[in-house]
């Protein structure tokens, strides 16, 4: 009987050769062939020295070809190796699930036709930030939006939480074709973080470290000046909270209630 191919989507993490769990490794080094979307020739020999059978999925890409063409190739070329019965693995940097579709739709494909699949977690850009950046997204909240998303669509923001803005450099990119959209753009972005932040708000461009003696990119600067901000591919956008936390007074009094009633039924039915 032909074998069942299979399918592990897994992350490799941000920092070249530091962040991949112990699962993940062993899915690839087990694979029959392993697909990589990585973000450094580097990444890739890595990748090499644990399978023999390592193909970058990286050509897939080329200048002015939509973006949804080119995942939709990877996904297929991906696929072709679970129909034919091998254990597949697809390793992309940060985490395979995070702002990434491909893995995600690839997963959803794949058990569709009848194979295994799965998506082992790992270390995103976002677990990066909040380390740089001493941020804990439970204490005020933290938002996150993919930047054209954002521009296109009519979202409520709350000013007193974090926000965070991927593929920034991308902002307003309607069709995924560019490798990168224009000031005028990037002016349109503050234009929108403008109806609730003030136009001098300050703001972090953030690129995590990929190699373990780089530091991080955290640059700051007024809200205002983004549009000519030297933005890469890499760059996030990290915009602080701009007002306190309001208390919601109904809640307050509803629970302050519900306290009461708790403590005056606790009187009652203690034993004594
Ligand atoms: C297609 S998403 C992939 C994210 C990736 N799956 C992850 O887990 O971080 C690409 C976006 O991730 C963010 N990103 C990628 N590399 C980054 C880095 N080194 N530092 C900060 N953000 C990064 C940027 O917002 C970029 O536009």
């Amino acid at each position: 009987m032909a074998r069942q191919g299979s399918l592990s989507c897994v992350g490799v993490g941000m920092v070249l050769g530091a962040h991949l769990a112990p699962r993940a490794r062993s899915l690839i080094e087990q694979a029959d062939v392993v697909f990589c979307v990585v973000s450094d020739p580097l990444v890739e020999q890595w990748l090499a020295g644990m399978n023999a059978d390592v193909r970058s999925l990286q050509d897939c890409y080329a200048p002015g070809r939509p973006r949804l063409d080119t995942y939709r190739e990877m996904q297929e070329r991906v696929l072709a190796q679970v129909r034919a019965g091998r254990r597949v693995c697809l390793a992309l940097y940060g985490h395979p699930g995070v702002f990434a579709r491909m893995p995600h739709e690839a997963v959803a494909a794949a058990r569709a036709e009848g194979h295994p699949a799965h998506m082992e977690p790992a270390i995103s850009a976002e677990d990066c930030l909040y380390a740089d950046l001493g941020i804990d997204p439970g204490r005020v909240g933290c938002q996150h939006h993919e930047a054209t998303q954002l521009l296109l669509n009519q979202r409520r923001l709350d000013p007193s939480a974090w926000l965070v803005v991927w593929q920034v450099a991308l902002a307003g990119d309607r069709r995924n074709l560019t490798r990168g959209t224009t000031p005028a753009h990037r002016a349109l972005l503050v234009e929108r973080l403008q109806r609730d932040y003030p136009r001098d708000h300050e703001v972090v461009v953030y690129e995590a470290a990929t190699l373990a003696i780089a530091a991080p990119r955290i640059e700051r600067l007024p809200l205002s000046a983004l549009p000519e901000a030297r933005l890469e591919l890499q760059s996030t956008l990290v915009v602080p909270p701009a007002m306190p936390l309001r208390a919601d007074p109904v809640m307050h009094a509803r629970l302050a209630a519900l306290e009461a009633g708790a403590c005056a039924m606790h009187t009652v039915t203690a034993p004594l």
